[in-house]
């Protein structure tokens, strides 16, 4: 089955790619084979795109208040998909409208997944972020002592990769965590000990965090980051599922797995 890859050069969708011997990655600027035009703001590089395809791994646009619409007049041109994964989140309830209103479209599809990740490993590295803590020496949150259960991108794509090759679709919703919840103090542990170098976490107040975001995004984003830290504080986050290995069949990685490895990767961590 040919698979269109929506955010087929991002944390997920690069993995997944690369995982499925005919999946397409959209991107909107393709650059390589097996790269095609695809743009959420730009509705006429959608039946291109879908040209083919039987299969769609869904990122929802990024930064949209509200994606309904164009998700929607995206799924009524793919009139030859059978199968949709969706990606949304363990942080985003499932709600009328908005974000949370996709999981229901995604359902009226002949056979599909929702993957609910929790937050992804990825988070410590790159621009990100936690990730700018971590190089600094202290990540700033609002999590307080509240713990995650951090995931690695691969593991949800590998999840992502069983649900849309699969002979029998999953036709469910897949909460995906890693092996162990942490906290943002427990994981600045491991870090330390891995790196040598010092990491601490430091828990600030929801509105300190929300201005901080501020500076780099728009407000109403900013305070909706800030409450899903505020969530985690709550314990929102603090559990742990077995979907990676009863998907895959094999264990989900270790955030100390992870970390290890980028370093030898990257030494400077
Ligand atoms: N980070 C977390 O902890 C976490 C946890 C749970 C769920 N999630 C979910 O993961 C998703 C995003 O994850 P991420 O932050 O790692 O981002 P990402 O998947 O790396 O997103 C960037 C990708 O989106 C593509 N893209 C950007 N704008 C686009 C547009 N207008 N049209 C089509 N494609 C576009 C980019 O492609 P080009 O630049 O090549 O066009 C790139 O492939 C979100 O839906 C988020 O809710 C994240």
């Amino acid at each position: 089955m040919s698979v269109l890859v929506i955010g087929g050069t991002g944390t997920t969708g690069s993995r997944l790619a690369r995982m499925l011997p005919d999946a397409v990655a959209g991107t909107r600027t393709p650059r390589h084979p097996g790269q095609v035009r695809f743009d959420w703001d730009d509705p006429a590089t959608f039946d291109g795109a879908l040209d083919g395809v039987h299969g769609v791994y869904l990122i929802p646009p990024v930064g949209v208040v509200d994606p309904v619409p164009v998700v929607e007049s995206f799924l009524a041109r793919a009139r030859l998909v059978r199968r949709v994964v969706l990606l949304s989140s363990s942080a985003v309830p499932e709600s009328a409208t908005e974000m949370g209103a996709l999981p229901s479209l995604v359902r009226t599809m002949p056979e599909w997944a929702v993957l609910r990740p929790s937050w992804f490993m990825q988070n410590f590295t790159g621009d990100h972020q936690v990730a700018q803590g971590v190089r600094a020496g202290e990540i700033v949150s609002a999590t307080g002592d509240g713990r995650v259960a951090f995931i690695d991108a691969g593991d949800i794509a590998a999840v992502a990769a069983r649900a849309l090759t699969d002979p029998v679709p999953h036709n469910t919703d897949h909460l995906i965590t890693g092996p162990e919840a942490l906290s943002y103090a427990d994981a600045a542990a491991i870090i330390t000990e891995i790196t040598g170098r010092v990491v601490r976490h430091r828990s600030i107040g929801t509105a300190e965090l929300a201005e901080r975001f501020a500076k780099t995004v728009p407000r109403e984003f900013a305070t909706l980051l800030a409450g899903l830290d505020e969530a985690i504080s709550h314990g929102a986050e603090d559990r742990v599922t077995t979907t990676v290995e009863d998907v895959t069949g094999r264990p989900a990685r270790s955030f100390r797995a992870f970390y290890s490895e980028l370093l030898s990767r990257t030494p400077a961590g």
